[in-house]
């Protein structure tokens, strides 16, 4: 199977190209092409590269008014052979089927998703960098376009996959974020919508961040909906708490519990975390349990993790009734370490033990 191709007529020119990835930063620059693919009277149709531009979208198409509108995110990097790889593009295929099943849209089959990237990054394959740990970023969305105000499941939709250099997500780098513990407001409900990847969830968060921003941190900090003390995920990103130091470390990430996003990269580090000869666990951790930890020093390292930003330290946690400092506030041995390697795969400079890498293009 292969999709038809609609080349660009005004591509960027290897100049601007090379401005651009010269300082991508982050969802900034979008490649030449696109793809879409219409799912119409209960069939998906052909795939299309297509040069990348606007869309043109009915004002009363549902996606603009009940929010089915669903993404994924990750990332194609350079290999040291000169040819590109994607990681587990197989787990955000099937995590965009399950989001697509909540919202009640049209589930893309995973041989369609794979093939949409391989054919964009195949036909923009310039745009991937070749130094650095930069990366292009993939965004596949689908957004539901059958024309009407009536409130049911749409029964057209279109997916889209966008691909964008991405330097790092966070202006500041490997920086840790300081972080506010949210009472004010909640993620997700149980029963709720937070397993998927759904625009609604990230509207819904904009304002707990800019709380967050106004009491003088960068990130907000999860809880859950009915205590308000189970610590779910920071911002977008998913959380790793570090107990004691060196080979005897144990790495704690909070369980999936319906209420939280199942990351790739949270579930490849419990697995490289584990070759590194850390215990690991998924489980629970009370805010209260975070401070004692920290105050007593058995809890070490605290850091955020995502396609986007990869690894972020968290230095210092700040709520309604005082603040603390995580560690040192300076990024952690462990921490570091489980970038690098993670990196070191993504990037080819390490054996692909797992079996995780996906190649795109060949060299
Ligand atoms: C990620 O960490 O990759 C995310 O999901 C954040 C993204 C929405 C920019």
């Amino acid at each position: 199977m292969s999709f038809s191709v609609r080349r660009s007529d005004s591509p960027r020119s290897a100049e601007e190209r090379a401005a651009i990835l010269a300082a991508p930063g982050f969802g900034r620059y979008f490649t030449d092409h696109m793809v879409r693919i219409e799912f119409r009277d209960g069939a998906w149709g052909e795939g299309v590269v297509e040069p990348y531009g606007p869309l043109t979208v009915d004002p009363a198409s549902m996606a603009l008014h009940y929010g089915q509108t669903i993404f994924e995110g990750l990332k194609a990097y350079r290999q040291p052979d000169g040819g590109v790889a994607t990681f587990r593009p197989l787990e955000n295929a099937r995590r965009f089927q399950r989001s697509a099943q909540r919202l009640a849209m049209a589930e893309l089959p995973e041989h369609l998703f794979v093939e949409s990237i391989r054919s964009l990054v195949d036909i923009d394959r310039e745009w991937v960098a070749r130094e650095s740990d930069d990366s292009l970023y993939l965004r596949p969305f689908m957004i539901a376009s059958e024309v009407g105000l009536g409130v049911k499941p749409a029964n057209a939709y279109t997916f889209l996959l966008i691909a964008s250099p991405a330097g790092p997500y966070f202006p500041q780098g490997v920086k840790p974020v300081s972080v506010w513990l949210s009472t004010e407001y909640t993620r997700a409900a149980p029963g709720g919508t937070g397993e998927a990847k759904c625009g609604g969830n990230y509207a819904a968060s904009l304002i707990a961040q800019a709380y967050a921003a106004d009491q003088g941190c960068d990130q907000v900090v999860w809880l859950d909906a009915t205590e308000h003390r189970w610590v779910e995920e920071m911002g977008g990103m998913n959380l790793y708490f570090v107990y004691g130091s060196g080979s005897s470390a144990r790495i704690l990430t909070p369980a999936l519990t319906g209420t939280l996003l199942p990351g790739v990269t949270r579930d490849s580090l419990l697995t490289l975390a584990h070759d590194l000869g850390y215990s690991t666990e998924e489980g629970k951790i009370s805010t209260d349990e975070w401070a004692a930890g920290n105050a007593s020093g058995e809890l070490t390292e605290v850091f955020a993790c995502g396609t986007a930003a990869v690894i972020t330290p968290v230095g210092s946690v700040k709520h309604a009734h005082g603040s603390w400092t995580v560690g040192t506030g300076e990024p952690g041995p462990i921490t570091m370490q489980l970038r690098e390697k993670l990196l070191d795969l993504q990037t080819g400079r390490a054996p692909d033990e797992h079996n995780w890498m996906h190649q795109l293009v060949s060299a």
